[in-house]
């Protein structure tokens, strides 16, 4: 690794504003801002830049169901997102929004280039389109029943129970999500953007990390390969697939109504969404350039740029930043990314993230219960250069970080702080006992830094926790315990414990791009400037410390529980932030929970009567529910229902309702309920009692 002074912009990939940032979404910026960070130290200039991606259907709809304008929507969820970002301590240099004037400029620049060049087409295609609410369903908001096995209520891209994938026009009795009324086809114009006609740069991009073959610094020296490929093997090998079929136009138009940039020309046409997203990173980096009169925009993205260009994102969405997005430089003239590094997946426990387990957890929820810093460990401890999926374990998670951030590294400080502080005037010693000691940890340095460089984050862990171990055996057998109560020993524990806070100084430095709080703690109680590479150069001698405090606290498991139960309960899912959609499009995209599944057997159990609702009464001091009396058939039961904001009592009398019979009575805090009435809906007014046909008679079983 060269040792001058790179320069490096970063990008991760960019939040939809129409959902909250959780834990899934956490792997990527975390990861990347460990890298930044790691560069940073390195000294090297390094900038980070993101935005909230704003444009697309469901923004549109979701603004629409509140109520409010797409600006102001975007305008506060990016707000929210800023502030997840910042208490994870991800460092951005910038954090942007597509809906910006920057992007705007840059998107229609870049398209107006591809046209001037040719490399637009336009046709007309046919597409489901929703009659009621007018306007093109995108694949999600179409369901129907799978062609193949016919199972209802399917996505229009793909089968959850049989598996099998096929297009939206294959689906059976297909209706829209938004109207729930069925699609009709309607034809009309796109802009394709002829993607074919990039293949050569795209292979030179990837053989190269350019869009054109490097000339050789003589004529006997061959091209350097690059540091990072461009793309990683995995990668590399669906890229293949992908050039073997051969590269198809790529559909950039939408019809209005959508919420995005006009394209110039084309009254009623806008961007979709995924044109103008990537486009975001230079439109992000260009509003830190009017801030910043040292940076300037064409070093980093003009095709003679010298920076590096690194963007971080997740596995499934490669297909974009490794064939659209290099297209899209090469045709307007910008530089190619030097490489795209591709993560896997956030599971938990095993599973993907799900809201009835509890395991969908979001962002703020996690940090109202735990560490921020605790996630980061954690993640860094998992993650490698690959595209597999990373698995958090909650057990793990606690053992993990209790092990190896309190019980190995802080413990080495807390082990020899005291007696700087009690016996020595806080003042460190003159001098190591064992220099060869520090410099072993020193000299670790460079194959922890590759490690980073590499992303091979877990194994930079694993590093540094093998020499926690190292620094704790050093003290256990120098037991400077024993020592300060034998007299003339002093000054061997003053040397034993000054050694002991300078290999702990190491460690943190090696952790800092990882917990970054911690190291700032660290600083404070050692008195020095913020740690750097540099500082591996000498150990920290003479000079006076702060006396110890608790740096990192155990995560306690029932911590963990607590934070399950959050993001489990219906409140912390506000419909996934859709706000309050309608019970359409809560169906649809963000239904309630689904809670685990149950065997015919257990649903044999639950006892479904007919009731016809005798009495109705309003409970006192429960603003939510009424007292009913059923009848079941000769048998009267008593039940409380939290159905008050729906119905007005005198109009349920005489109703037929379907109760669940069997339910053991419960006491509560306004009386026993003996047994449940089913209702539905999203809430407030909108709750509806299951009723029954008038030809049903009180106490018949349901089925
Ligand atoms: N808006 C697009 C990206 C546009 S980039 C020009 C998008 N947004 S996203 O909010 O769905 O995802 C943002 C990033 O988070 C993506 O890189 C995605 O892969 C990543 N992740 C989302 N869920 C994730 C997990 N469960 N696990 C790991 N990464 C995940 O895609
Ligand atoms: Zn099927």
């Amino acid at each position: 690794m060269s040792d001058s002074r790179r320069t490096i912009l970063v990008t991760s990939a960019l939040p939809y504003a129409n959902g909250p940032i959780h834990i899934g979404h956490l792997v990527e910026y975390i990861q990347t801002d460990i890298w930044v960070r790691f560069q940073r130290l390195r000294g090297h200039q390094c900038y980070y830049v993101c935005a909230d991606d704003a444009h697309g259907t469901p923004v549109m709809l979701r603004a629409e169901q509140e109520g409010i304008t797409p600006e102001v929507l975007v305008a506060r969820m990016r707000e929210e997102h800023y502030a997840d970002f910042r208490d994870f301590s991800i460092s951005f240099d910038n954090y942007h929004t597509t809906h910006s004037e920057e992007n705007r400029v840059l998107s229609e620049y870049i398209y107006e280039r591809l046209r001037a060049d040719g490399h637009i087409a336009v046709r007309t295609i046919r597409q489901a389109f929703d009659p009621v609410k007018n306007l093109f369903l995108p694949d999600r908001f179409i369901r129907g029943e799978c062609p193949r096995c016919g199972a209802r209520d399917q996505y229009g891209d793909s089968c959850e129970a049989c598996g099998a994938t096929y297009g939206p026009t294959d689906l059976k009795n297909p209706l829209s999500v938004l109207s729930g009324e069925a699609p009709v086809a309607r034809e009309s114009e796109h802009y394709f953007m002829k993607l074919h006609d990039f293949t050569d740069p795209l292979r030179q991009w990837l053989r190269w990390g350019e869009f054109k073959e490097p000339t050789p610094a003589s004529s006997d020296s061959l091209p350097l390969l690059p540091m990072h490929p461009p793309v990683q093997p995995e990668i590399a090998h669906k890229l293949d697939e992908w050039f073997g079929t051969g590269l198809q136009d790529w559909d950039i138009s939408r019809d209005a109504p959508y919420f995005g940039f006009q394209i110039p020309g084309a009254p009623g046409k806008y961007f979709y969404v995924w044109l103008d997203a990537p486009i975001g990173y230079m439109a992000s980096f260009r509003n830190l350039c009017s801030r910043r009169s040292d940076l300037n925009f064409d070093a980093f993205w003009g095709r003679q740029s010298e920076a590096e260009l690194y963007h971080f994102i997740g596995k499934d969405i490669a297909y974009f930043h490794t064939l659209f997005w290099p297209a899209l430089l090469y045709a307007s003239g910008f530089r190619a990314p030097t490489a795209v590094f591709c993560h896997g997946f956030l599971t938990v426990n095993g599973e993907k993230m799900s809201k009835s387990r509890g395991t969908f957890i979001k962002a703020r929820t996690y940090l109202e219960h735990l560490e921020p810093e605790y996630l980061r460990y954690y993640f860094a401890a998992k993650l490698g250069a690959g595209i597999e999926d990373i698995d958090l374990k909650l057990d793990d998670f606690v053992a993990r970080v209790n092990a190896d951030l309190v019980g190995k590294v802080v413990n080495i400080a807390s082990r020899c702080a005291g007696f700087i502080s009690r016996n020595f005037d806080g003042h460190l010693a003159v001098q190591l006992p064992q220099p060869a000691l520090f410099d072993e940890f020193v000299g670790v340095g460079e194959k922890i830094a590759e490690c980073y460089e590499r992303r091979e984050f877990a194994k930079a862990a694993r590093e540094i926790m093998a020499l926690a171990d190292r620094a704790n055996q050093y003290i256990d057998h120098a037991k400077p315990w024993v020592r300060i109560k034998e007299p003339d020993r002093a000054a061997e524990v003053h040397g034993v414990c000054t050694q002991g806070l300078n290999l702990f100084r190491i460690l943190i430095l090696y952790l800092k791009p990882v917990v970054p709080l911690l190291a700032r703690k660290v600083e404070a109680f050692l008195r020095v400037p913020p740690l750097s590479w540099d500082d591996l150069k000498g150990p920290l001698l003479s000079q006076r410390i702060n006396p110890f405090e608790p740096l990192a606290r155990r995560v306690e498991p029932s911590r963990v529980r607590a934070l399950l139960a959050s993001a489990a309960s219906p409140a912390d899912q506000p419909n996934s932030g859709f706000g309050t959609a309608p019970a359409k499009i809560q169906e649809a995209a963000v239904a309630e929970p689904l809670l685990p599944s149950i065997t015919y057997e257990d649903f044999a159990k639950v006892d479904l009567r007919v009731a016809r609702i005798t009495a109705a009464e309003y409970v006192e001091g429960a603003d939510k529910l009424l007292r009913l009396v059923l009848d079941v058939g000769g048998e009267s039961r008593t039940v409380v229902a939290g159905i008050r904001s729906a119905y007005d009592p005198d109009a349920l009398i005489g109703r037929l309702t379907v109760m669940v019979a069997n339910l053991l009575p419960r006491k509560m805090r306004f009386g026993i309920s003996e047994g449940m009435v089913l209702a539905a809906g999203p809430g407030g007014r909108d709750l509806w009692l299951l009723s029954t046909d008038e030809g049903a008679q009180p106490g018949m079983r349901v089925k």
